[in-house]
């Protein structure tokens, strides 16, 4: 029943992992994807339901418990990832009732990949299960002290797995290639709510007991758990927003377009098939914008702006609903799949809900984005099918997966017109549902089902080669373009600055405005701009971070005031990132930078942590 072949080559593979990486050959639904980025030998077993009991103690910022996992296959072992996890016994189970010790090891850890564990199996096991505590650094957790929060006077805890560091939380086959349903029992202090991307229930009583199911085939990266003073808002029947309670009616308010924009995509992709659709808005230290938690988006605070402009964002996480965890990248170098899909879905979400001048603005900010970012990228990172082998899948997070993704589907989407594209993107849907597919996958489907499309484009160029294909079918807008004209206009002097319509724009005309204006402007030109219109005291994130950054390029030093406080409030990556590369790269600004992350750092996500200490050092590397 158990091949020594299979064995020996399981004990090879672990013993030569420091030159070639974690391999196997993976199947996933549709075809063999091969994830480089995962220890588990899933083309002998795999992982069909996972079942955590964990306890949440804050004073030793761990989570302890098991992860109780469901088999489907045979092999001697199961090979689990896991980084920095503290493993205390592996038991196996012929019927997810009686377990009984078995043996397992522990392998060398890599810094990227974390350490594989090697669970011994007997003839007939169908569950393992693992006991096991975190590590209070473990990447895919960030723990919050009171002071961190907006209560200030609880603790707060939250996950965030994409794309490897579930395994920092859970002994998992972490590989978005496997699929499984899970459930999960949760202890926190009474005080305490949790909540997952599962089953939530708003009105439970805060018993310091939590129990969820997520009866639907999930990837590992999607499982997610957040702890704290949590209250619940209803928006829809449907919909409804978690927060902490002083900030839950805002946020409440501010996604309020929430049901709209399911019906939105409803109508031309397809039925929402999770259930509820609610959002977790995150203290401010959460790193990204948006995480597309199944059943519970967890978003930033800082798209609370009090006038609806930033929910592009939500937008794009309920859309991931469709593209990534109903379809989902079977490898990281598919990453594309998931948010080329998503950014073009939110486009279409946004010109149903705010109308087309609106999402043609966003569509063109998203591509200005891409050209400034691609300006800066290796060739060998501007590919959509990116090469991760041996590199940490985060790299891959680029404007590249997103935008030219998004152009991609836009240029394919002209050939044929969206009479015959909108049905061919729902049967999509519809053919690859709860299925993790390759980029190789969706070409021989667009081959299939729209062969005139495939034909008109070089797919080859577009999703193998840096740069962006010369007939990309790109946004325009017209709004935009009155926005240039008024900026050209008072870049020649015709106008002062007060003459500007900037308090008649949206945010997104005033973020296009600010980021075309040329590099060699002059610190008394921003300076007339800043008396007009009072950019260092803007409280939307989105311009502020804009003002400070575009301030930082020119040496505009009275807006220097606003970065420490910034900077030691918010920890979104894509604020910080560019601000630490601007500051870093003049030797005051490093000195600056190297300041304020003294004080910034403690509170920043592990991953926001990670890109921050990367900036700062590369540029050290220089001195
Ligand atoms: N799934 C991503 C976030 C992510 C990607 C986390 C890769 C970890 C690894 C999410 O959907 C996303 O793209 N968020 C964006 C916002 C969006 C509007 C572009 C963000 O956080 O900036
Ligand atoms: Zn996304």
């Amino acid at each position: 029943m158990y091949s020594l072949s299979r064995t020996i080559a399981v004990s090879l593979c672990l013993a030569s992992w420091a030159c070639t990486g974690p391999s196997n050959m993976d199947q996933s639904a549709t075809s063999p994807a091969k994830d480089i980025h995962s220890y588990a030998n899933t083309a002998e077993v795999r992982v069909t339901h996972v079942a955590l009991n964990l306890d949440v103690d804050f004073s030793r910022r761990s989570l302890v418990g098991t992860a109780t996992l469901e088999l489907d296959g045979s092999a001697a072992a199961v090979i689990l990832d896991t980084r920095d996890l503290e493993i205390f016994a592996a038991e196996t189970s012929p019927d997810g009732e009686t377990f009984a010790p078995t043996e397992f090891q522990l392998g060398a850890s890599d810094p990227i990949f974390g350490a594989p564990l090697t669970v011994s199996l007997t003839p007939g096991t169908s569950h393992v299960r693992v006991r096991y505590a975190t590590s209070p650094q473990a990447s895919g957790l960030q723990w919050l002290e009171p002071a961190q929060t907006a209560g200030g006077k609880d603790p707060y805890l939250f996950s965030q797995s994409q794309a490897i560091h579930a395994r920092s939380w859970i002994p998992l086959q972490d590989t978005p290639s496997v699929r499984a349903p899970y459930s999960a029992v949760i202890r926190t202090p009474p005080a305490l709510v949790a909540v997952m991307s599962a089953s939530n229930h708003p009105e439970a009583p805060r018993t310091g007991e939590y129990r969820f199911e997520m009866p639907q085939a999930i990837t590992s990266y999607l499982i997610a758990l957040a702890v704290g003073d949590i209250a619940f808002q209803q928006m829809s029947e449907r919909t409804g927003v978690y927060a902490e309670p002083s900030v839950v009616e805002a946020a409440a308010d501010e996604f309020a377009d929430t049901e709209k924009m399911m019906q939105a995509v409803e109508s031309m992709f397809g039925p929402y098939r999770w259930g509820r659709y609610d959002i977790l808005v995150l203290p401010p230290s959460f790193p990204f914008g948006g995480m597309e938690n199944p059943r519970l988006t967890f978003a930033t605070p800082t798209l609370i702006a009090g006038d609806r402009s930033l929910v592009g964002v939500i937008a794009h996480e309920l859309a991931h609903s469709w593209s990534g965890n109903l379809v989902t990248n079977a490898t990281w170098p598919d990453f594309w799949l998931n948010e080329g899909f998503t950014v073009y879905l939110e486009n279409r979400i946004q010109e149903v809900v705010f109308g087309p001048d609106r999402a043609a603005m966003e569509a063109s900010l998203e591509v200005t984005g891409l050209h400034e970012e691609m300006a800066t990228l290796p060739e060998k990172d501007q590919i959509l099918h990116v090469d991760l082998t041996g590199r940490d899948p985060d790299d891959g997070f680029t404007q590249v997966p997103y935008v030219k993704g998004m152009l991609l589907l836009r240029t394919l989407e002209a050939v044929v017109g969206r009479e015959r594209w909108d049905p061919f993107l729902r049967g999509y849907f519809d053919h690859f549902a709860f299925q993790s597919i390759t980029t190789a996958d969706f070409l021989a489907y667009l081959e299939a089902n729209l062969p005139e499309a495939a034909n008109a484009v070089d797919l080859n160029e577009w999703t193998e080669k840096p740069g962006l294909p010369s007939g990309a079918v790109v946004p325009q807008s017209d709004v935009l373009t009155r926005v240039d004209e008024a900026s050209q206009v008072w870049l020649a002097g015709q106008n002062p600055a007060s003459a500007i319509p900037l308090k008649s724009w949206s945010t997104q005309e005033t973020l296009h405005f600010l980021s075309t204006m040329p590099v060699d402007l002059s610190v008394e030109r921003m300076a007339e701009l800043d008396a007009a219109f009072g950019l260092t005291g803007a409280q939307n994130a989105e311009i502020i971070s804009r003002w400070l950054l575009e301030s930082v390029k020119r040496g505009y030093m009275p807006a220097y005031a606003r970065l420490e406080p910034f900077l030691t409030s918010v920890g979104r990556r894509k604020f910080l990132d560019p601000l630490y590369t601007a500051l870093a790269a003049t030797p005051d600004g490093k000195k600056l930078a190297l300041q304020i992350y003294a004080k910034a750092r403690a509170g920043y996500h592990p991953i926001a942590q990670t890109t921050v200490d990367k900036i700062l050092a590369d540029v050290s590397d220089d001195d």
